[in-house]
């Protein structure tokens, strides 16, 4: 156990550290200077007949995907909508032979994701599944596949599963856009830079664990707290927010910074974490006046952001990520969310890698 575990105490801390070298191998893999080879999965004749794209995922591949469909609106301009496999059938979904449906999975063996993707296919979709097991029972059924190179995810917390799904989300936005033309060329040079930046990032990030262990001391005591983000953070404020429930117990929600006032302010009290990200730049003045908000009502802050002094004078606690392009922050600003979570965790004794209730994956409706 402990050889598998490569001399880390978790398979959670180790497969958090693994990201860089999963992201790595999954932009080595794909991208060749300025061409990403998908033209097996979409060809040019497909790519034209596509209106609209739908990903269906649960759980954190269904982060990874509200993160993808933002990429597939900014990056290629084409309509994404994101749905929760168990409830994609119940919305009579508009899917018709110009739809592609993507299918995020990371064990492939989800049945609400598979029994969702049989019903796109009834309607003319084409199919693509995003997972991470070599002939899984949704790999099969889908009429193309990519697999992401994480390696086994053995933690019931997902983590490199994530990041993963979601540089191969945003490497088919890039595809798509190009492909379409839709993202011009200078775009397309900038946004594949970025992308090849990302795991060094990344590493960098992991470095500042020492001082999110520190932070974490200060949560352990706490029964509830909030995530609030804007655009971009909001979504990535729902991954961190899971992360914590599945592995600390602690009942903690996301909300859009906006939405907080229309009602769940009032769950405010003296010393009630709220965790903001607000790594969107043009943002930055509206988080500020969110925390002034909170911190009014007695809120304990602690801000993710890039480096700010404005943002770091009104947070309790600051945490710094790297510079990154708005549209790629999600993956920078969820690696201090997922440190939080296992340090917490940790701090209460738990289980980490086994948390009660949870399954890795889940094969029943
Ligand atoms: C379970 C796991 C989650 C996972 C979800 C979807 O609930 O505990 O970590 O995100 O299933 O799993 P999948 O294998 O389809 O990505």
């Amino acid at each position: 156990d402990q050889a598998t575990k490569n001399g880390y105490p978790h398979f959670m801390l180790k497969e958090i550290f693994e990201q860089p070298k999963a992201l790595r191998e999954t932009i080595n893999r794909m991208v060749h200077e300025d061409n990403i080879g998908f033209e097996n999965i979409l060809s040019r004749e497909e790519l034209e007949k596509i209106n609209k794209v739908y990903i269906v995922a649960c759980g954190t591949a269904y982060h990874a995907g509200l993160q993808g469909k933002y990429a597939l609106n900014k990056i290629s301009k084409l309509e994404a909508n994101v749905e929760v496999a168990s409830e994609f059938r119940y919305n009579d979904p508009f899917i018709d032979e110009r739809t592609l449906a993507i299918f995020v999975s990371q064990s492939g063996e989800t049945l609400d994701t598979l029994e969702a993707m049989k019903e796109a296919k009834s309607k003319g979709a084409m199919t693509i599944a995003i997972t991470n097991v070599v002939g899984s029972s949704i790999s099969r059924e889908a009429h193309k596949v990519i697999y992401t190179m994480a390696g086994p995810e053995i933690a019931v917390a997902s983590t490199k599963a994530y990041t993963t799904q979601m540089i191969i989300l945003y490497l088919l936005a890039i595809y798509i856009g190009k492909n379409r033309n839709t993202l011009s060329k200078k775009d397309l040079n900038h946004y594949l830079n970025i992308i090849n930046e990302i795991p060094n990032k990344i590493e960098q990030e992991l470095k500042n664990k020492e001082e999110i262990l520190t932070i974490s001391k200060l949560l352990v005591d706490k029964n509830n707290g909030f995530y609030i983000g804007r655009g971009l953070d909001y979504q990535t404020a729902l991954e961190g927010s899971l992360k914590m429930k599945e592995i600390t117990y602690i009942h903690t929600e996301a909300f859009p910074s906006g939405e907080l006032k229309h009602g769940s302010i009032a769950l405010i009290e003296n010393g009630t974490p709220v965790i903001v990200l607000a790594t969107q730049k043009e943002l930055i003045d509206k988080s500020i006046s969110n925390i002034k908000e909170l911190k009014a009502r007695g809120a304990f802050v602690i801000t993710i952001g890039f480096d700010n002094e404005n943002l770091r004078a009104v947070s309790d606690k600051f945490i710094p990520v790297e510079n990154i392009d708005n549209i790629f922050s999600g993956f920078i600003s969820i690696i201090p969310l997922q440190l939080l979570a296992y340090y917490t965790s940790i701090g209460k004794n738990i289980d980490v890698d086994k948390p009660r209730n949870l399954a890795k994956s889940v094969t029943v409706e």
